[in-house]
């Protein structure tokens, strides 16, 4: 369901748990509007939700802004932010809303386009291969990318795709993200390029993430 921003900080806090005071979420709106280069709220379009997040399209810029419960996707992407790769979705900023549990997190993201919907079924294929063979949750590290290629599943599995997969082990080794997000809906496209457009549900070292407002 279509939000703004207000209501969007708002679920992201319930949903952690806790709340603003309308004052408190004032402020919070104001200084994330700020933060994004945003005079106002019309300026932000709601695009799309996850489970953890709600994605907002930040007007002419090509960037979007993602709110989220999630700290591991602050980490991980706030490690990207430091190092991008080009499989990876380019991040701008990564901050805390505000100090107060529960956090709600602003991660600013290039904006990605949707995949094609054979694309985005053949990946979710993929992904039901992967958890057949390895198992559900588990991370796209280089011991389970070789389990799976010796795994029957792999019979199913095209150069494209094993490609893919190798490149994404080699790309979050390198940053020592653990990623286990595979989805028609986390891969989307830069151009011809498929890039990983959620970095959320990982694991990995804990990042110093600003806060926008002290409450
Ligand atoms: N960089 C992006 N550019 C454009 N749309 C995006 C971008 N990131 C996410 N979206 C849209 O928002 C939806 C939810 O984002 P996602 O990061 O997958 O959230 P969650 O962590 O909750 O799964 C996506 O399925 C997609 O439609
Ligand atoms: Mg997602």
């Amino acid at each position: 369901m279509a939000r703004t921003l207000e209501q969007a900080i708002e679920l992201r806090a319930k949903q952690g748990g806790g709340g603003f005071t309308p004052s408190q979420l004032r402020t919070i709106v104001d200084a994330t509007l700020k933060e994004v280069d945003a005079t106002d709220e019309s300026q932000l379009k709601f695009l799309g939700q996850g489970f953890f997040g709600d994605v907002f399209w930040l007007g002419d810029k090509r960037k979007v802004l993602k709110l989220t419960n999630d700290y591991t996707d602050a980490y991980a992407s706030e490690i990207v932010r430091r190092k991008p790769d080009k499989n990876l979705v380019k991040v701008y900023q990564v901050f805390a809303l505000a100090d107060s549990y529960p956090a709600v997190i602003g991660i600013v993201n290039e904006k990605l386009s949707p995949l094609a919907s054979h694309e985005r079924a053949k990946l979710d294929y993929l992904r039901k291969l992967w958890n057949k063979a390895i198992g559900q949750r588990t991370f796209l590290t280089r011991q389970n990318l070789d389990k799976f290629v010796d795994s029957p599943q792999i019979e199913e599995v095209d150069d494209a795709d094993y490609g893919l997969l190798s490149t994404l082990v080699r790309v979050f080794t390198d940053r020592h993200i653990k990623w286990r997000d595979l989805s028609g809906d986390n891969i989307m496209a830069r151009g011809r390029e498929k890039v990983v457009s959620d970095l959320g549900f990982s694991e990995s070292l804990k990042q110093p993430i600003p806060v926008l407002v002290r409450l």
